[in-house]
């Protein structure tokens, strides 16, 4: 079985490589490298002892993607190509538009073309907008609070219109909550440009020396500490929630949507003093305003995933610190 990875050069991406290529799968990989670096390949075929076939280039090149479906049988899409950043997408909305949802587009229009309708797409907790009741519940009423949430929603709807009007395409949604850690090698991780604007990634920055302080963005929350509480999941977990998927559309027919976290919310705390304990590293912080847009709380309710793909997270918090520490360590 071949699978096609857009974006697999990136964080999530990668992980899901190692799972795929460890399981038998073959992967072709499309990047264009905007957020993600060529060594990355022979990262995931240093961990796996096996090969990766690359395209360097861009999803919303329709004769590129021709091309890559013209040499290869590509039996499913995993589709994590695109950009990412909350505050970029509010500055530069067109720019997240443009690139998320042309991608999108493209790619579906030629694996129409060459009859492969298997696809597996990455959406985002960031679709159910302000959370009215926890845990999140995938049939939950859905709405975009910025622009890259606007791109999720509206490409979570594309395919659904897409499915309802040609029921022989095999889809699964993934709703993301908040991914971090790192392959337990220490090859692979993540590494945003520039200050980081996700916990984890300042976290690590701080540990590291690169950064004074982490700013804790309010600690006046109806939480168990007053800091935001979310649900980390370890990014390997995420990544087997795609070879899941992949399983369930190969026996199951039809459209699906699943939560991927752990169902356990941390708070901001909880996580710098398990990242403090298990790498045995003092974490600076100081406690700033509330960050415009945040949420106290943001939890999955992960039974949907649990019963009908068989997912369950393995790893814990302590995993998630010490993994996310040692890939930047590994890599300085
Ligand atoms: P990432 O930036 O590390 O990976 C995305 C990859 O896509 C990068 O390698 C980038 O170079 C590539 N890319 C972007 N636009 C492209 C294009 N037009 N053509 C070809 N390549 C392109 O991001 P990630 O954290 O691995 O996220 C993957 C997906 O998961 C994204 O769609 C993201 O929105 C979604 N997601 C991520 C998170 C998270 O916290 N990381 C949470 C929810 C959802
Ligand atoms: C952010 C995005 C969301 C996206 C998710 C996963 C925003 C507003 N939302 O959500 O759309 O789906 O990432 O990628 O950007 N925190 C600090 N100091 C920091 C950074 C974060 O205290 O320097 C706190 C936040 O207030 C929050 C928690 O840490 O309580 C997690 O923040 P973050 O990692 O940015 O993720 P989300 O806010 O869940």
């Amino acid at each position: 079985m071949k699978v096609l990875v857009t974006g697999g050069t990136g964080y999530i991406g990668s992980h899901t490589c190692c799972e795929l290529l460890d399981r038998g799968y073959e992967v072709v990989i499309i990047d264009n490298l905007s957020n993600s670096k060529k060594e990355v390949v022979s990262k995931i075929e240093q961990i796996t002892g096996k090969k990766v076939k690359f395209y360097l280039g861009d999803v919303r090149d329709k004769e590129l993607l021709r091309k890559i479906f013209k040499e290869n049988e590509i039996n499913f899409v995993i589709h994590f190509a695109g950009y990412k950043a909350v505050g970029e997408s509010v500055l530069n909305p067109l720019m997240y538009y443009e690139n998320n949802l042309l991608s999108t587009i493209n790619l579906c229009e030629v694996m129409k073309e060459f009859d492969c309708k298997n696809l597996v797409f990455s959406s985002s907790a960031t679709v159910y907008g302000i959370p009215k009741k926890l845990p999140l519940k995938e049939d939950f009423s859905l709405a975009a609070t910025n622009p890259y949430g606007q791109t999720k929603l509206m490409i979570e709807n594309i395919l659904k219109d897409l499915y309802a009007s040609d029921n022989s395409w095999n889809i699964v949604i993934l709703r993301y909550f908040n991914p971090i850690g790192a392959h337990a090698s220490g090859l692979i991780g993540e590494e945003p440009n520039g200050i980081p604007n996700n916990l984890m990634p300042y976290i690590v920055k701080v540990a590291n020396k690169e950064l004074p302080f982490l700013n804790i963005f309010g600690n006046d929350y109806d939480t168990v500490d007053g800091t935001g509480v979310r649900d980390y999941i370890h990014v390997v977990d995420l990544a087997i929630g795609h070879v899941l998927s992949i399983e369930k559309i190969n026996k199951d027919k039809g459209i699906f949507i699943y939560n991927l976290g752990t169902g356990h919310g941390y708070s901001v705390l909880e996580l710098v003093n398990t990242f403090s304990k298990v790498n045995n590293i003092e974490v600076n912080y100081r406690i700033v305003d509330r960050r415009p847009g945040d949420v106290a709380e943001c939890y999955a309710d992960t039974k949907k995933a649990t019963i009908e793909l068989g997912f369950k997270a393995q790893k814990t918090i302590d995993d998630m610190c010490r993994d996310s520490y040692k890939y930047v360590i590994n890599n300085k």
